[in-house]
């Protein structure tokens, strides 16, 4: 039996010097793998007489036990120290000063649309959110487009190649495919605006190819016009920080609200800038209606019984006003001295009690 025990003390010398966990897998190889040395001496009991191989078998089994649970342990412990180390190598001292006071910044615009976000929640309405890839049903269809209306043409919509079903996906154009998801999914009464990004071929200084927009949607019973004018000047109103602003509907054609309007608010653009809430102009802001029948149809909900008004407006545009940028494409040309000077704390989540900016 000297040579099994030369062989176990060769096998966990070697075992227990092993200094890493490949290095150890090469002793097990060696060892107790298909043509290792132990694994050798196991070959040899086919050839001895029984009693010879009961001993022999036994010995040569306790042997291989012995050398496994030696191996099983160095690994758990190579484990465990290779872990420590790296636990030590990766150690972060939080209590180091940062080395620039304010390194990264909310961007103006996601600094805008939280600002939306938090006058609407606070309103009452519910967040959906909806794929940024859609189909031609939700983004056009259910939306009462007609069949050749000149926003589903190239120039405006951003489409993937035609799939071999013959079906075109497409980036959506607005945010809107989101009021069909939610009608198609929720029964009414429905309160919700839908924040994110949009894609159109457009490209100069006040249009961008992305972009982003909220909408808004209520349906319920007796819903009308005044509701909607009501709710978007109590946004604007708290959006722009001034105690009231004046709008005026102007008379619009989207396929998807009857009667629809684009919604414009009094300002001051004397001083070269643009300030709301006083003087003797009207500027543009958002897109709203009153639900196209069509729409209430398409998405399962009778009109006779439910009505409701949807608003559409852009983020970036909003977000340029407050904070006076002049090129919307600037807030895409990474521009990190624009950034600074635009960015917002990530600390100053929007909350309309204490301010919204
Ligand atoms: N979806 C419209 C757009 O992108 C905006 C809008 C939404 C208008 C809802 C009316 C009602 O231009």
């Amino acid at each position: 039996m000297t040579d099994l025990n030369t062989l176990e003390s060769d096998v966990l010398a070697q075992v227990a010097g092993a200094a890493d966990l490949q290095a150890l897998d090469a002793v097990r190889v060696a060892a107790v793998g298909k043509t290792g040395s132990i694994s050798g001496l196991l070959k040899t009991l086919g050839a001895m007489s029984p009693e010879e191989r009961k001993d022999r078998g036994a010995a040569i089994n306790a042997l291989r036990d012995k050398v496994a649970t030696a191996i099983t342990e160095r690994k758990a412990a190579l484990e465990t120290a290779e872990l420590d180390a790296r636990l030590a190598s990766e150690t972060l001292d939080l209590s180091l000063p940062a080395p620039h006071r304010r390194k990264g910044s909310v961007h103006p615009t996601m600094q805008t649309m939280d600002e939306v976000i938090a006058i609407f929640a606070e309103m009452g309405f519910a967040v959906a959110e909806g794929p940024d890839i859609e189909d031609d049903f939700h983004n056009f269809t259910a939306l009462n487009f007609p069949e050749k209306h000149p926003a589903r043409e190239m120039h405006d919509t951003f489409f993937f190649n035609t799939k071999e079903t013959g079906e075109r996906m497409l980036l959506r154009t607005h945010t809107s495919p989101v009021q069909v998801r939610t009608m198609v999914s929720q029964k009414p009464p429905i309160r919700i605006i839908a924040p994110g990004r949009t894609y159109r071929v457009d490209n100069d200084a006040t249009h961008t190819p992305v972009f982003h927009q909220v909408e808004g949607l209520v349906i319920d019973k007796a819903i009308h016009m005044g509701h909607l004018k009501w709710t978007l000047e109590t946004f604007l109103a708290r959006f722009f920080e001034t105690d009231a602003v004046t709008t005026q509907f102007r008379p619009h054609h989207f396929p998807f609200t009857e009667p629809s309007a684009e919604m414009d608010v009094q300002c001051d653009r004397s001083g070269g800038e643009i300030k709301i809430g006083q003087g003797t102009s009207w500027l543009e802001i958002l897109g709203c209606g009153m639900v196209h029948p069509n729409v209430l149809r398409a998405c399962g909900i009778d009109p006779d019984e439910y009505q409701g008004f949807a608003f559409g407006m852009g983020v970036d545009r909003l977000g340029m006003l407050k904070y006076g940028m002049p090129d919307l494409r600037d807030m895409w040309s990474s521009d990190v001295r624009w950034l600074s000077h635009y960015g917002f704390s990530a600390f100053a989540a929007p909350n309309p009690a204490s301010g919204l900016s």
